[in-house]
């Protein structure tokens, strides 16, 4: 039988309440299932070890994450530390050096939960595919003449030939393999006349690959209408760094919360370990209620059990996911009065019934 040796690195905020929660979930998986073994290490990066170690990661950080055959991730940033040190010290700090260069973001309303869309009436299902190494956090830039008035900032968005085509590749073969067949590649290229037309013109050429994909363009401002207006008439969507940031949190507000949305760093050629994480961040404002909703966390370390080869285990978990969301068992960010662990506790009753 097989086995997986998974890092989880908790983090900050509520990313310790949903990872210990998937944990728990995935754990109960494993043991109900008997098809495979799953241990998970513990890595205590985040703002305490900051505060005790004066970095967020030590410095063999992606050795030490190579040793994995995944990582489950939960969130990173604390009120009395500025979110681009915390920022880059963890999250940035591994997905671009361990070239996770696709981020996939599925959001999909769940049954029992409400869209808050007119226009969607039987929900939500897209997949966006973010661009996870370059563009505009690509990390360059400066800062010159500090505190004077003539004081000049840049952040360089920097993309390159092969990063586009990688992502581009990716998203036309992601888009292949969904029902709609469809994708929309989605730039800003009339006001950014140099890395968005590049993005157009190799979206162009890889599109000729694959025949049987419909695709199109559309302005990033312009896709946030689209969203709202007309969410039918999307399937997946692909975009840089930081516009899918953007849009990814958006769909998910759409779908029902943000607190079911999954994300996935993959690194497609498998040489480096991929991570998984909610799209959230830490949640100051509900951290310690024990009020997180963990599904976003459940469904991204569904995920992770896919991408290592454990394909029916992940869709039982998601079974299970979705029976509890149907029964109403939901936390207040989808309109229910469940708390964590009350969503924990019914999800592993549903696994049980797995036996
Ligand atoms: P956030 O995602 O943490 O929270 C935004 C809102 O959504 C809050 O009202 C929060 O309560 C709610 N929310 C988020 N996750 C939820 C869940 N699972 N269940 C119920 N409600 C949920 O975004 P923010 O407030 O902009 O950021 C807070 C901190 O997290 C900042 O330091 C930011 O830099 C960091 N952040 C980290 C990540 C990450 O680690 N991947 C992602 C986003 C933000
Ligand atoms: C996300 C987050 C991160 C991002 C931040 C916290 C650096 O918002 O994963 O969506 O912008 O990628
Ligand atoms: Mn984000």
């Amino acid at each position: 039988k097989p086995a997986y040796r998974i890092a989880s690195i908790p983090g900050d905020g509520i990313g310790t309440e949903v990872v210990a929660a998937a944990i728990q979930v995935v754990e109960k998986l494993a043991k109900t299932l008997e098809t495979f073994q799953i241990e998970f290490t513990h890595i205590p990066w985040g703002t305490a070890y900051y505060k005790q170690n004066g970095r967020y990661v030590p410095e063999d950080c992606l050795d030490i994450l190579r040793k994995f055959d995944a990582g489950l991730f939960g969130a990173v940033g604390a009120p009395d530390v500025p979110d681009h040190i915390s920022l880059w010290g963890l999250l940035l700090a591994i997905r671009g050096p361990l070239q996770l260069y696709a981020n996939v973001r599925p959001v999909r309303t769940f049954p029992g939960t409400k869209c808050p869309l007119n226009t969607a009436t039987d929900g939500i299902d897209w997949l966006l595919v973010r661009e996870n190494s370059e563009g505009e956090y690509s990390g360059q830039g400066g800062r010159s003449h500090i505190g004077q008035p003539w004081e000049a900032a840049t952040e360089v968005a920097m993309f390159t030939r092969v990063g586009i085509e990688r992502i581009m590749r990716f998203a036309f073969e992601t888009a292949q393999s969904r029902p709609k067949k469809q994708l929309t590649v989605v730039t800003k290229s009339n006001s950014m006349r140099n890395g968005m037309v590049l993005w157009d013109e190799v979206a162009a050429q890889v599109a000729r690959g694959f025949p049987d994909v419909k695709w199109d363009k559309m302005l990033v401002d312009a896709m946030t209408v689209r969203m709202v207006a007309n969410p039918q008439s999307i399937d997946t969507i692909v975009g840089t760094n930081l516009h899918m940031d953007i849009l990814s949190d958006l769909a998910a507000a759409l779908a029902g919360s943000i607190g079911v949305a999954p994300s996935s760093n993959l690194d497609p050629t498998r040489k480096n370990p991929s991570l998984f994480e909610p799209v959230h961040g830490s949640a100051f404002d509900i951290t310690g209620k024990g009020i997180a909703n963990p599904v976003a966390t459940f469904w991204s370390a569904a995920e992770m059990l896919s991408w290592v080869g454990e394909k029916d285990a992940a869709a039982k978990l998601m079974l299970c996911v979705e029976n509890v969301c149907s029964a109403g068992i939901l936390t207040p960010d989808l309109g229910g009065t469940a708390n964590t662990q009350g969503v924990v506790d019914a999800v592993i009753a549903e696994i049980e019934k797995l036996k």
